[in-house]
């Protein structure tokens, strides 16, 4: 038994059964027993790979996009570039490096990384250490300075707590989490409202409260102070029921409620949620467009034939396995989505049919 899944036998025996939610927030945020709370989940040695770890071309050309969303506002003197759960840092520093010919926008650039984990805080430091511009690290979205925002995540969206609801024969039930013999179990417990998205009997809605909220402050403040904002992350366009919560661990599916704190929990974005949550803060959502079409807009496949270019055949071959993962319909090139946000009245960006 992982000491967090006593801890929430513990809680669940003098509160009831737990939403979704608050298991989410357990399972990847508690404090000392939260899976992103010690050690470093990502890589070969950890339980996944995100796109950044995947190839530097990720970082480099999320990097140019935010050069060129810059260059939109009119290239102004002073600019924070934030990242949202910065993993590693790697994002980042692919990021910056590729930015470094562009005129004055390293010089224009306060970063400020957002991340709880105190970790993945230390190795970011580690690799942002000689990046030759300041960076900030904070707990929470509201704690940016004020100023125009360039705001980069990946895979951030998708570990932000969601809730569930079940479609019974008399209603909506919230699904929520229990405990019997020591294990953790699923329970419905009735509820007067449930969500807007129709589903059939029996079938599972996901909302996101949190998820909006930080979307909606993210747009709020590009609506008010002028940026842009890249969303990626896997997940569908529009939104529909399904059960999307997953757990995985050592690269594997895991049972989600089986080692709380010791697997990664996620759900699939409903990016049609995320836009609408954009808009009603005054900004503008553009795409979703799929990870791969974004990538070629930008030029990945020029990129990676000067990354291969007199490498030997295995680095070479490297090079290009790095640049099918991102882009390949069967690999994220389609489960990950690529969502946008700016002023309202400002250009399409980069990547988006602009
Ligand atoms: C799946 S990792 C993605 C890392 C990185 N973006 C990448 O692509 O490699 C999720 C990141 O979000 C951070 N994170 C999770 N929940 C967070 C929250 N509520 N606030 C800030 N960071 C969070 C984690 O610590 C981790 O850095």
């Amino acid at each position: 038994m992982t000491p967090l899944l006593a801890h929430l036998i513990h809680r669940i025996a003098t509160e009831g059964p737990i939403g979704v939610d608050t298991y989410m927030g357990e399972a990847l945020g508690h404090p000392e027993l939260g899976y992103y709370m010690s050690g470093d989940p990502l890589g070969r040695s950890g339980d996944f790979v995100t796109a950044p770890e995947v190839s530097q071309m990720f970082g480099e050309l999320v990097g140019l996009w935010c050069a060129l969303a810059w260059t939109q506002m009119g290239s102004p003197a002073r600019v924070n570039l934030v990242e949202l759960g910065p993993g590693r840092g790697t994002l980042m520093a692919d990021a910056l490096r590729a930015v470094a010919g562009v005129d004055g926008f390293l010089a224009a650039l306060d970063v400020h990384l957002v991340e709880t984990s105190p970790s993945l805080t230390r190795r970011q430091r580690r690799n942002l250490s000689t990046v030759g511009c300041p960076i900030s690290w904070h707990a929470s979205l509201a704690d940016l300075p004020p100023g125009p925002l360039l705001v980069i995540a990946n895979e951030f969206l998708d570990a932000l707590p969601i809730q569930q609801f079940v479609r019974t024969a008399t209603g909506w039930a919230e699904r929520r989490i229990g405990a019997a013999d020591g294990l953790l179990i699923w329970v419905e417990v009735p509820c007067v409202a449930g969500p807007s998205i129709p589903a059939p009997a029996g079938g599972i809605v996901e909302v996101s409260p949190i998820r909006e909220a930080a979307v909606a402050e993210v747009a709020g403040r590009i609506a008010k102070t002028g940026g842009a904002a890249l969303f990626i992350d896997y997940g569908h366009a529009a939104s529909a029921a399904g059960d999307t919560l997953q757990a995985v661990k050592e690269h594997r599916y895991h049972d989600v409620l089986a080692d709380p704190g010791d697997a990664d929990v996620t759900s699939h974005v409903d990016f049609a949620a995320v836009a609408r949550a954009a808009r009603g803060a005054g900004a503008q959502a553009h795409g979703t467009v799929s990870q791969g079409a974004f990538l070629r807009a930008l030029g990945i496949e020029a990129r990676a034939r000067i990354l291969a270019r007199g490498k030997s055949p295995r680095e070479a071959g490297e090079v290009l396995g790095g640049m099918n993962r991102l882009i390949g319909e069967r690999e994220m090139g389609e489960l990950f989505k690529v969502l946008a946000i700016t002023r309202n009245g400002d250009p399409t960006p980069e990547g988006f049919g602009g």
